[in-house]
Formats: structure tokens, sequence, C-alpha cells
């Protein structure tokens, strides 16, 4: 911010003297403070995401009023993330990355990829801890050290949040809440973490699929040879099904969800 001050105060010098020299450009460093303006700026797109946020609730899936489903894929970014890449762009789908902050820490090029990519980034806390049973401030900072790591690793404010396990109470959603970030759970839960077959998983997603679906897969936390195996057979199964793809928030924002598509309950079996 320092940086920022001493720049304005340069270029101010200069046009009240009329000199017509432009003055070296001064790059100012991204401070704490500068990442935690720009997260505050919402777009009209942020503010209908935080709008929902702010009722307190987990969004579940979207309205069911067109036939679209959102990917999500959470615990990354990690050693199968390229490859997961590759399947999404091969098939043309965009999807949701619930990404962890240590994670990212450690390679921001990846999540810079998934960015670049075209795909969401919402945020999945920084040690992936049952947030329940953490104090409110360490709540805080799961939260906020993520949503920060991301906008500056990758420029993106993300606008949503998933609980790991998908573990919320009220303190937990006021958190993502005060971050201006939606609670995302979902309502198809492939249960890939558990090591099924890739035919498993695409017999999960294909026989609990409905319109508004916001579908669970992972990334990350271990090998997803099996998820990235089951991607090309979840997309064409879909697609036969007459389904589309869209990310969370356009989903959310193309197809509202009603009160049946949000929960304020707590789920605490799921990674
Ligand atoms: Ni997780």
């Amino acid at each position: 911010m320092v940086v920022g001050v001493i720049a304005l105060a340069m270029k101010g010098g200069g046009e009240s003297g009329g000199s017509s020299a432009v003055a070296d450009p001064v790059i100012p460093a991204v401070s704490e403070a500068d990442i935690i303006a720009a997260a505050a700026q919402l777009g009209p797109r942020d503010q209908e995401l935080v709008d929902i946020g702010e009722t307190g609730v987990s969004i579940i899936r979207a309205g069911g009023a067109r036939k679209y489903v959102a990917l999500t894929f959470d615990d990354g970014p990690g050693p199968d993330t390229p490859a997961v890449l590759a399947e999404l762009k091969r098939l043309n789908v965009p999807a949701t990355f619930f990404v962890v902050g240590h994670a990212v820490a450690e390679n921001p090029g990846a999540l810079r990829q998934v960015v670049a990519d075209g795909h969401e980034i919402g945020v999945h806390t920084w040690t992936h801890p049952d947030l329940t049973a953490l104090p409110g401030r360490a709540q805080r900072s799961e939260i906020e050290n993520t949503a920060g790591e991301i906008l500056a690793a990758s420029g993106v404010a993300s606008r949503l949040f998933r609980a790991p396990y998908g573990a919320v109470d009220p303190d937990v959603l006021k958190r993502a809440e005060d971050a201006k970030l939606l609670s995302v759970l979902w309502n198809v839960d492939t249960m890939d973490w558990t090591r099924p077959s890739a035919g498993q998983i695409v017999e999960t997603v294909l026989s609990n699929a409905v319109p508004g679906s916001i579908i669970l897969m992972h990334d990350g936390g271990g090998d997803r040879t099996a998820t990235v195996q089951a991607l090309p057979r979840i997309v064409t199964g879909l697609r036969a099904r007459g389904y589309e793809f869209a990310t969370v928030g356009d989903l959310v924002i193309s197809d509202p969800p009603g009160s049946d598509d949000m929960s304020s309950k707590s789920r605490s079996t799921q990674k």
C-alpha cells in the first residue's frame, strides 16, 4: 500500500507541475490490503451468488428448470489435476474446482492452468479440517487465507466455498458469508475417494443425476486414476440423456435454487 501511495504522489506532482514528462512506471507490490480490497469488489454475477449465501444456507443443486449439471472437483490441485484438465478440455466441459490453500501455495501454476482453461474456483479451506470442530478464529483463517492465496496466485476472487466433509453448521456458514462466499454442497456423490472402479463412478453419476445436479468428484487427496478414466463416459452418457454442463456459479445464476435445493444441515461422512 505504501508503494502505491508513493506512486500516486509522484504522478500527481508531475501533473501539477505542468510537465509533459512521463514518470518512470512504478509497479506496486500486491499487498494483503490490496488483495482484500480487490476481493471485496463484487460484480453483478458475484453479487447474485453472495446474495444467496447471505441467506445462511448451502446449495445442494440448482433449481432444476434447465437440463444442466455441474461437475465439481475437490482437494486439488494435485498430481492428477493435469489429467483431469486434459479430459475436460478434450470433452469441452467447464467444471468447478474447490481447492485446498496449502496445495495452491505448493503449486500455484496448477491453479493458474485451471483458471486459464476456463474453469471456476472455489475455496476448500487451507488444511482440510472439519471446520465445525474449530474455534471461530481458526475457521476464519482457514477460509480467508485460502481465498487470499487463490487471489494472489490466479487473480480470481472466488465466490464459492465448500466445507471439507460437507461439515457445516450455522457458525461455519456465517464465516463463509463474512468472506462473501456461497456455500456449495452436492446432490450426487461419486464416492470416488473410496476408490471404486471407473465403471462404478460412471454408474453412480448416470443413475443419480437430475436437472440442476451438483456432482462431487476429486482431483486431489489421493490417486484419481479411476476418476480420470470415468470422465469420458460420464460426459458422453449425460449428453446422450440431454444434459449440458456449466460451472456451479453459472448453474446457480441461470437456474436459481428453490428452498428444496438448499440445506442448512451438517453432513459429516463425506471426503
Ligand atoms: Ni475435500
